[in-house]
């Protein structure tokens, strides 16, 4: 089969050649890959700057995909020859809280992920793809929709009426917004450019605070909603601005500690956090069950994901360019 390569670090050894197709063994699907779609640990493992240690030799890159059942192993009772499905990330984390060794089993590294015209998915870690997406808009959802989802969902327990603060206009937090609507929630988004809040302001956000005009948003935060601050603030900017958003959530209310666009580290003041009696919790994507109960709720409320643009598979690289400069919305690659 033709598959990208990533044969050292750097974006020039990501090599387009041949390689063995796979072959499913016992409870294993071989997909044929419809579209993959990347996020920022893609363009981070190609560079060699998530945890490189970890990347084996010759690795097919990009965790998240969608495509078509075409061969199924042994044993298999889940998915039969024909049904559409999705990848998932953390691939053994499928219910409940996670194990301690889920990193390990990641598709796009270590495990070969889907920019190649086929990959293996054990059936216990592939989820059914909406029905109502094409592969290129189904590809998008398993790291950014599902973050977000979980955050709201099972961590937020984000209920109709209630706030939600999500910040910048990436991924997650387009998905982020589009769905919180969906359930009834007001959503206060920010952004670094006022063109990007018109255009979340259309996908369902009530409030927009460019942050870079507006450096201490938290303040107006606490203005649009009576003095309180959100129930729920997905967090992913990190560094710290996390007091920040400790500062704009409700007393007692909940943080999704997701990215760290602006740091991994930050000085955290204890005292908001005791007074405020903040919930701050860590989130590492998803278990599949999350996924699961995802993909109904978007084909119900008719959500369509954002794309920024489709490349073909020749242009590979050209899509982690993209990336890497920045877009609205996903990036896309079409397989097949
Ligand atoms: N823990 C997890 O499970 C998980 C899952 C997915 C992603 N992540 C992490 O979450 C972060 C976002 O991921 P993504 O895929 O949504 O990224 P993305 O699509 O690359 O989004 C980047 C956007 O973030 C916004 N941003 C940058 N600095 C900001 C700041 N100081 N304050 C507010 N917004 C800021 C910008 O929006 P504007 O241009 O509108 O300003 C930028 O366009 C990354 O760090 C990623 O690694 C974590």
């Amino acid at each position: 089969m033709k598959a990208w390569q990533l044969k050292g670090f750097g974006l020039k050894n990501l090599v387009l050649g041949e390689t063995e197709t796979p072959q499913p063994k016992t409870g294993e699907l071989l997909v044929k890959v419809g579209a993959v779609s990347l996020n920022f640990r893609d363009k981070a493992i190609a560079d060699g700057i998530y945890e490189p240690h970890l990347v084996p030799k010759d690795l097919i890159p990009v965790s998240d995909a969608a495509g078509a059942v075409v061969a199924v192993g042994e044993g298999v009772t889940r998915f039969k020859v024909g049904d559409r499905v999705n990848s998932h990330l953390y691939s053994r984390w499928l219910d409940g809280p996670p194990g301690p060794d889920e990193p390990a089993y990641c598709f796009g590294s270590p495990l070969h992920g889907g920019l190649a015209e086929y990959m293996i998915i054990h059936e216990d870690s592939a989820v059914r793809a909406p029905d109502s997406m094409s592969d290129e808009e189904a590809s998008t959802l398993p790291i950014a929709a599902l973050t977000a989802w979980y955050s709201l969902v099972d961590f937020g327990q984000l209920q109709a009426g209630q706030s939600v603060l999500v910040q910048g206009t990436g991924g997650v937090s387009i998905f982020a917004t589009q769905i919180a609507h969906a359930m009834g929630a007001k959503v206060i988004a920010t952004s670094s450019r006022d063109e990007n809040l018109e255009a979340v302001l259309k996908l369902g956000a009530s409030e927009g605070i460019n942050y870079r005009k507006t450096p201490k948003w938290e303040d107006e935060v606490l203005k649009l909603t009576d003095g309180k601050g959100v129930d729920l603030l997905l967090d992913v900017a990190g560094g710290e601005g996390l007091n920040q958003s400790i500062a704009a959530t409700k007393a007692a209310g909940r943080i999704a500690v997701i990215g760290f666009l602006t740091g991994q580290t930050t000085p955290l003041q204890l005292m908001p956090v005791i007074f405020r009696q903040t919930t701050l919790r860590g989130i590492a994507v998803a278990p599949r069950s999350s996924f699961d109960r995802m993909n109904p709720f978007l084909d119900e409320h008719h959500i369509r994901p954002v794309i920024d643009h489709v490349y073909p598979f020749e242009q590979a690289r050209e899509a982690y360019e993209h990336l890497a400069r920045g877009a609205f919305g996903k990036v896309v690659i079409k397989v097949s």
